[in-house]
């Protein structure tokens, strides 16, 4: 059998965590994205790697060190993201998604540099990109599957209706208001929210001994701690 310490519950078995941004291209020097800074999903995969998990990173763009123990994948686009999470998922324990996705793409992207003029009225037409948390939820086989959401009002009730309609085992909601924490902060202040209907709100930490918390809660919970 093999050796597996108390304190290090996930050798063994894989994590995936997404983080950061994806960027949606207009043309070859414009893009759409979001101010996530990746923070907190770099922050996961560092616990997730603490606590043994062979863990797997796919990055959107940020501007942050590389984890060390962790497999990055670097992705740009949600497209690329979907593609790089299904890679990776059906033999996965756990899949965090931390990754703030664009919702919508631009419809076509322009092969050369759109130049301004003065008769046109300057319309980007959006199209959606796919959900892949959503997906990933339809896809469930024994993945435990945790989603991130960021909010500015109704948080709670917002976060429970996305946990339910991705059929989620975890949400981790955050006011991104709340001025402990929020985008580019070092600190977050959140609650978890499993599908067995407990809440675990937490007050504002740093985003790295949050992400540690985090994790061996859902770790408990799931009972990976004990076999
Ligand atoms: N998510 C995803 N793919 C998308 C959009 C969101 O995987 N195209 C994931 C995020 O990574 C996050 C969760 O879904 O874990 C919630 O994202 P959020 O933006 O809060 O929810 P949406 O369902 O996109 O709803 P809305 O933005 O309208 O609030
Ligand atoms: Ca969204």
């Amino acid at each position: 059998a093999h050796f597996k310490p108390k304190n290090l519950p996930l050798t063994g078995k894989k994590v995936v965590v997404t983080a950061g941004p994806t960027r949606e291209r207009i043309d070859p020097v414009r893009y759409i994205s979001n101010f996530s800074s990746g923070k907190m999903g770099y922050s996961m995969a560092e616990a997730a790697a603490s606590l043994g998990a062979e863990t797997i990173l796919i990055s959107g763009p940020v501007s942050l060190d590389k984890p060390a123990g962790v497999k990055i994948v670097d992705v740009e686009s949600a497209a690329e993201m979907f593609e790089a999470v299904r890679a990776e998922y059906h033999d996965a324990t756990i899949v965090i998604k931390s990754a703030a996705v664009a919702d919508y793409r631009p419809a076509e992207i322009h092969t050369q540099k759109i130049k301004k003029s003065d008769d046109d009225d300057s319309v980007i037409e959006l199209a959606r990109t796919t959900d892949i948390l959503q997906t990933l939820g339809e896809w469930k086989e024994d993945q435990v599957l945790v989603g991130f959401a960021a909010e500015t009002e109704n948080v709670i009730e917002n976060g429970k209706g996305k946990l339910q309609r991705k059929n989620l085992d975890y949400i981790i909601v955050n006011d991104v208001t709340d001025p402990g924490g929020g985008f580019g902060s070092d600190t977050n202040v959140v609650t978890l929210i499993s599908k067995n209907g407990t809440y675990h709100p937490y007050s504002s930490m740093p985003k790295k001994e949050l992400a540690t918390v985090l994790l061996q809660e859902i770790v408990q919970e799931e009972g990976l701690d004990t076999n």
